[in-house]
């Protein structure tokens, strides 16, 4: 039989929001859904690859081969794709937070009877991207997303440069993206851009594959 074009490869993915906790019932939070992220692992997969999905909190089914790691927040992130490294290539599909609160409360804040407001105090995630893309176990292709509503390619532009990845697969979020079933995404490099039809998430995570392990091959 045919080997398949990801056999011996293992590629990194994560998918999902992240959950920053405020206190032990409350967090903040991103409209991210996984469900992009989680069709390229499959598609992946389906490839030959050893998949490792670093998942933050989804409502989503496992796809069939893949390592899931679950995640909450960005900090538990950074550590769980540290851990699955090395890999061939990484694909940060994850949304994930840019702040979290600098001190969670241990316990539940309740209302104070005066009215008094609690005020958040927020301080900066690590950028799992780039810092991945600095690093010495830095995948050989390293793949970011850029869900953008406004000026996409430049965004992308500057993004590719900014976390130093091969790759910034950006996506128009100003319609139903996030949450829903299609997806319409322009594939950034130094060599240009490829526009891609609006297409249902699936088709897009195996063109997203294939191109992978084009890519892969010429490695
Ligand atoms: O800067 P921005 O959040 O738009 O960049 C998006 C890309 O960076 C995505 O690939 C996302 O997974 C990744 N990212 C990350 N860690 C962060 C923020 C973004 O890995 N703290």
């Amino acid at each position: 039989p045919k080997t398949l074009p990801l056999a011996g490869r293992h590629i990194l993915v994560t998918a999902g929001p992240t959950h920053e906790p405020i206190d032990p019932v409350r967090y903040i939070a991103n409209r991210s859904s996984g469900k992009q992220g989680f069709a390229i692992a499959g598609a992946l997969a389906m490839l030959g690859a050893r998949v490792s999905l670093v998942a933050g909190p989804v409502d989503l089914v496992t796809p069939v081969g893949v390592e899931r790691i679950d995640v909450q927040t960005a900090r538990d992130m950074a550590a769980a794709v540290d851990a699955a490294l090395p890999a061939d290539a990484a694909v940060m599909v994850a949304a994930v937070a840019d702040w979290r609160t600098e001190n969670a409360a241990t316990s539940k804040i309740k209302k104070a009877g005066d009215g008094t407001i609690p005020s958040l105090v927020l301080t900066e995630n690590p950028d799992i991207l780039a810092t991945l893309s600095k690093s010495d176990k830095r995948p050989a292709l390293l793949i970011g997303f850029a869900a953008e509503t406004d000026d996409i390619v430049a965004h992308a532009r500057a993004k590719l440069a900014r976390k130093g990845c091969d790759w910034i697969i950006a996506n128009d979020v100003s319609g139903d993206v996030m949450g829903g079933e299609r997806n319409r995404v322009q594939i950034v490099t130094t060599d240009g851009v490829e526009n891609w039809d609006e297409q249902p998430k699936d088709v897009v995570a195996m063109k997203i594959a294939e191109r992978i392990a084009a890519a892969l091959s010429l490695l």
